[in-house]
């Protein structure tokens, strides 16, 4: 009788560690589902199902649900409440997605009062981070393209002059900032700054750029938040002739997405800009990743820097999963974030424990013809970029 006592407190001891304490650990997603931003919800939404299908027997005995919202506009006000009801009422245990900065923004102190980690799988505002203990952003700071941009122009493609143009909200005012620093630092200077509309609608572009034709600097360097401001971008320039007049456009890589690449046509051509990730990277990772996700999407869709970003975070939950046993308690999670590593599909990635921001490799892109399609040669690198904001210590990212 005793040793039949036994053997059964010792048949529910295994029991219950093969399998009676499965968590379902709930992930609520932020992003834009609709309207202007939905195609960045949607690569977003790829990346992160993709991972989890992919390796969603590495968490077993446990489980992911997510719960989707819309953050519709950019402006941060339908992100705050959804983030607020993730919290109260459907009780996540941990948040990610924020595809704009002001998303993120307003929903900082509310995952500081909750304890609720938040991954950030876009929003590139640099100082962000520093808005709560429980942010880490596995995606970009606007600093790591801009800055590397900057040296770049100056330094090797020899530009004196340059204007820059930035959609006008916060990761385009770091942008900015970020390369008249690289660009300047080299010998290289910038002339004028011109803010070109809000990020909800695509503006007509042709009065700024003409502005710059008008001026005649070596280069443009534009930021715009990806997409179809993106597209727009490329067709004014053309439109206007500026390649021909002699102005260079270059920037960050938001402004030639893999996603959108095809239908900017010859006026991309001989672009230059810089970036953490392409769908053209020739390295093994990179291409399982884009084998598996046309597969999963059909031949005709590409994942861009927002879909690996998407990947990417997804990465970073499970490896929390796996390293607390499905207990996702918010301080233990962030614990894990702060060293973790992994071999992006964009190269190492690694979270700065000090930042609890991404460290990763800047990558010079040069768009060139490969047959009728176009495609991003990879003409430079810098490895694993800090954020420059923070090691310059630049107004809010020194604070
Ligand atoms: C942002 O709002 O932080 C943002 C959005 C789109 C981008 C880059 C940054 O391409």
């Amino acid at each position: 009788m005793q040793l039949g006592h036994a053997l059964a407190v010792g048949v529910l001891a295994v029991a219950l560690a093969a399998g009676a304490e499965a968590k379902s650990v709930k992930i609520g997603i932020v992003a834009t589902f609709s309207g202007n931003g939905a195609e960045f919800g949607q690569q977003i939404e790829r990346g992160y199902e993709l991972y989890r299908k992919l390796h969603s027997n590495e968490i077993a005995p446990h489980t992911v649900e997510i719960i989707k919202r819309d953050s519709k506009r950019p402006d941060g006000a339908e992100a705050k409440n959804a983030v607020q009801e993730l919290i109260t009422r459907d009780k996540v245990d941990v948040l990610a997605g924020f595809v704009f900065s002001p998303d993120a923004m307003s929903s900082a102190p509310l995952v500081t009062q909750a304890k609720v980690p938040m991954i950030i799988m876009n929003a590139g505002t640099a100082w962000i981070p520093k808005l709560s203990p429980y942010i880490a952003r596995v995606s970009f700071s606007m600093w790591q393209s801009g800055y590397v941009m900057g040296e770049y122009a100056a330094a090797t493609m020899k530009h004196k002059t340059a204007i820059i143009g930035i959609t006008d909200y916060p990761p385009g005012k770091d942008s900015a900032e970020a390369f008249k620093r690289g660009f300047e630092a080299k010998g290289g200077q910038v002339v004028d700054t011109i803010p070109m509309g809000g990020p909800a609608e695509v503006p007509d572009f042709t009065p700024f750029f003409q502005r710059v034709k008008d001026a005649k600097p070596n280069a443009f360097y534009v930021f715009v938040p990806a997409g179809n401001h993106a597209a727009a971008v490329a067709k004014t320039y053309a439109n206007l002739g500026m390649r021909a007049a002699g102005i260079d456009l270059i920037g960050p890589g938001d402004i030639t997405p893999d996603n959108n690449l095809q239908e900017m046509g010859e006026a991309a051509v001989g672009m230059t800009v810089v970036h953490h990730y392409s769908a053209d990277y020739d390295t093994p990772e990179n291409k399982a990743f884009v084998k598996a996700w046309k597969e999963a999407y059909g031949a005709n869709s590409t994942p861009d820097f927002m879909g690996v970003q998407g990947y990417d975070g997804m990465a970073a939950i499970f490896s929390a999963i796996k390293k607390l046993d499905g207990n996702m308690d918010g301080d233990k999670v962030m614990e894990v974030l702060k060293s973790w590593k992994f071999a992006s599909p964009r190269g190492p990635i690694a979270i700065n424990p000090e930042t609890r921001d991404i460290i990763q490799n800047e990558y010079v892109h040069k768009i060139v013809k490969d047959g009728a399609r176009l495609k991003v040669s990879v003409v430079g690198k810098v490895d694993q970029v800090k954020d420059q904001c923070v090691e310059l210590k630049v107004g809010r990212c020194g604070q």
